[in-house]
């Protein structure tokens, strides 16, 4: 694993904008797999920046998003296509037809981790997956389990991710209480891994998912065993270390 400490949540999120850019200029068609929350919301500004400067074309970019609510219709402002169209794609000028995120209201839900695992195969796998980190040690929405999920899957949210959510609806009842996401192995199988990580809440979980055990009990922790990881995090999140 690669490990750039930075300085700041800003820093972090030109950082991890200048390793998306460079995996673009390197591949004009590559598949990136993208997040949504807090974390990614700087690097997606930085990223239009640099697509506002001439410097960036999206124009052959196909991306695959970690997960997706259940129940949420795209047009929901909390839904993980309306926080993409609005954080990213709408500002650059990818093409919509290949963006691709698990649809949240299809019912079916073993016929849609179905297709969605046959849309990442299609794409011909995920080139560079940007990951951020869940308090619990989460990545995509796989929680602290007693194995690590192969493939896309529909999941029960745990109380402190509906906890860390709430802050996003009107009330914690409005919180969806599943998500389809990518599992474990299908993030695993990417060509390359990018995880940014900022603030001190996040330090304590960073430091296991580092240098403790690998266990599904800390899910990000299996990244040990990937290849081709960088982490990019700020002082605050490196604090422990
Ligand atoms: C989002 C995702 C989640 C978040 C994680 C951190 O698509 O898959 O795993 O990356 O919950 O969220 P933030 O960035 O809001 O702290």
């Amino acid at each position: 694993m690669r490990i750039y400490k930075v300085k700041d949540y800003d820093a972090m999120s030109r950082k991890g904008a200048a390793i998306i850019a460079a995996q673009i200029i390197s591949k004009p068609d590559c598949v990136l797999g993208l997040a949504t929350g807090s974390t990614p919301i700087g690097t997606y500004k930085n990223l239009i920046a640099a697509y506002n400067a001439g410097d960036l074309d999206f124009s052959q970019v196909k991306s695959a998003n970690l997960d997706e609510y259940r129940g949420l219709p795209r047009d929901n402002d909390q839904s993980y296509y309306y926080f993409m169209y609005n954080n990213l794609f709408k500002h650059v000028n990818i093409d919509m037809n290949n963006t691709n995120i698990p649809d949240g209201m299809n019912p079916d839900a073993d016929a849609e981790c179905a297709r969605y695992e046959e849309v990442i195969k299609s794409l011909g796998g995920v080139d560079l997956q940007l990951l951020g980190l869940g308090h619990d040690g989460h990545i995509g929405f796989n929680e602290p389990n007693d194995q690590f999920d192969k493939f896309t899957h529909c999941v029960n949210l745990t109380e402190m991710t509906i906890e860390a959510n709430k802050r996003f609806f009107a009330s914690i009842d409005d919180v969806p209480r599943q998500a389809y996401t990518m599992g474990c192995g299908t993030i695993m199988r990417a060509r390359k891994i990018l995880m940014l990580v900022s603030g001190a809440d996040k330090a304590d979980i960073l430091y296991q998912v580092v240098n403790g055990p690998v266990t599904p009990q800390v899910p990000a922790s299996i990244l040990q065993f990937h290849p081709d990881v960088t982490l990019v995090a700020d002082e605050a999140a490196l604090s422990k270390f």
